[in-house]
């Protein structure tokens, strides 16, 4: 069944790996939607910094997924594949994407698609799957995160963070924030941190301490923050690791983690299984998305782009100056 996209459509290649000029646009195939598959007609694509990464030749895409980056966006079904029973032609989405959400068409698994909740516009929409999708399986699923713990995000201004934020405080913890500078923490204030630690002159781990200690952490910058996080947790504390900016690879002591009964755990979404990834969909669908219909969690996005200025968007996202997400308007 379809609604007959055309054979060829405009996107954003990765011409080698390199700097975000390596990013040109490009006229290419239309992918046609395999068992199970939806084919979506892209109104919005989110930009995530793993998008920065698999330019840069750090982050290889799965063997099966599209080469061309771009693991959000929002749209309409254009055609579904056999077996698909979920979604119909015209179909307001906004999915979670294996790759190749750069690009006028963009193909994803029929569970990893989710509806746009309700008063949310499709540029909004475009903003919600990756983060989501990791904010909620990291912090719920796997932190185990119960309403009054105490939570610290690390990276509290980035398109995670503002998530994560927002999330926890809507499932009843109490946040702390780190970021980088005064308006960026004023936006981790405004968005329901109890307090935002500027790490240049404040101490994250005396802070939380003085607190009682984070019942669980998020962290995206490793290195040197490992042997302090573990030591900013309270007993029976849960680090939570989703990357590592600042480097994976540190000489530390682990006798805390026995002692003070720690979990230091982490994930990374995209080579989950689709059967890992439909899960987490139902979770979003039932737990979050009724946040964000009323209002409790809302994308904070930072700049928009043309599809064809996606360089541009990369070197946005590369200053690390923004707050929130930025996003590409394709069609
Ligand atoms: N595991 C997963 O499944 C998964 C999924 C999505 C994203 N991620 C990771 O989560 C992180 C956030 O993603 P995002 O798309 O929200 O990124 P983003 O908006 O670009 O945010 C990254 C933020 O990290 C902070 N930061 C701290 N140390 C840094 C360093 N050494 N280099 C650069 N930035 C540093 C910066 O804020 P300050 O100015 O405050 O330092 C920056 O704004 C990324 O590392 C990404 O790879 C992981």
């Amino acid at each position: 069944m379809t609604l007959s996209p055309p054979h060829m459509m405009q996107a954003i290649e990765i011409t080698a790996p390199g700097g975000p000029e390596v990013l040109k646009p490009a006229e290419v195939t239309v992918p046609v939607p395999g068992h199970g598959q939806i084919l979506i007609r892209v109104a919005y694509a989110g930009v995530n910094r793993p998008d920065a990464l698999q330019r840069a030749g750090l982050y290889a895409p799965p063997p099966t997924a599209s080469p061309l980056p771009g693991l959000e966006a929002s749209g309409h079904v254009a055609a579904v594949g056999p077996g698909v029973t979920r979604w119909q032609l015209g179909d307001a989405v906004t999915a979670l994407l294996p790759g190749g959400g750069y690009a006028e068409y963009a193909l994803t698994h029929e569970d990893h698609a989710l509806p746009i909740p309700e008063g949310v516009t499709l540029r909004e929409a475009a903003c919600l799957p990756e983060t989501c999708f990791t904010v909620w399986s990291n912090i719920s699923l796997r932190g185990g995160l119960q309403a009054g713990e105490r939570f610290l995000v690390h990276g509290g201004s980035s398109g995670i963070g503002t998530t994560a934020i927002q999330l926890a405080r809507a499932m009843g913890a109490r946040v702390f924030a780190t970021a980088g500078s005064p308006e960026k923490c004023a936006a981790c204030v405004a968005l329901g941190a109890e307090r935002a630690i500027n790490y240049r002159d404040e101490d994250f781990v005396a802070i939380l301490r003085a607190a009682g200690g984070a019942d669980v952490i998020l962290d995206m910058v490793g290195g040197s923050y490992l042997p302090r996080n573990v030591k900013a947790l309270a007993d029976d504390g849960r680090l939570v690791q989703i990357a590592f900016l600042q480097g994976a690879k540190v000489e530390m002591n682990f006798a805390e983690v026995m002692t003070r009964r720690l979990t230091i755990t982490g994930s990374t979404l995209r080579p989950q299984s689709d059967f890992a990834k439909a899960r987490y969909a139902r979770h979003l669908r039932k737990h979050v998305w009724p946040l964000v219909a009323t209002g409790a969690l809302r994308p904070v996005i930072d700049s928009e782009f043309a599809l064809a200025d996606a360089a541009e968007a990369h070197r946005r996202i590369e200053t690390s100056d923004h707050i929130g997400k930025i996003v590409l308007k394709v069609s």
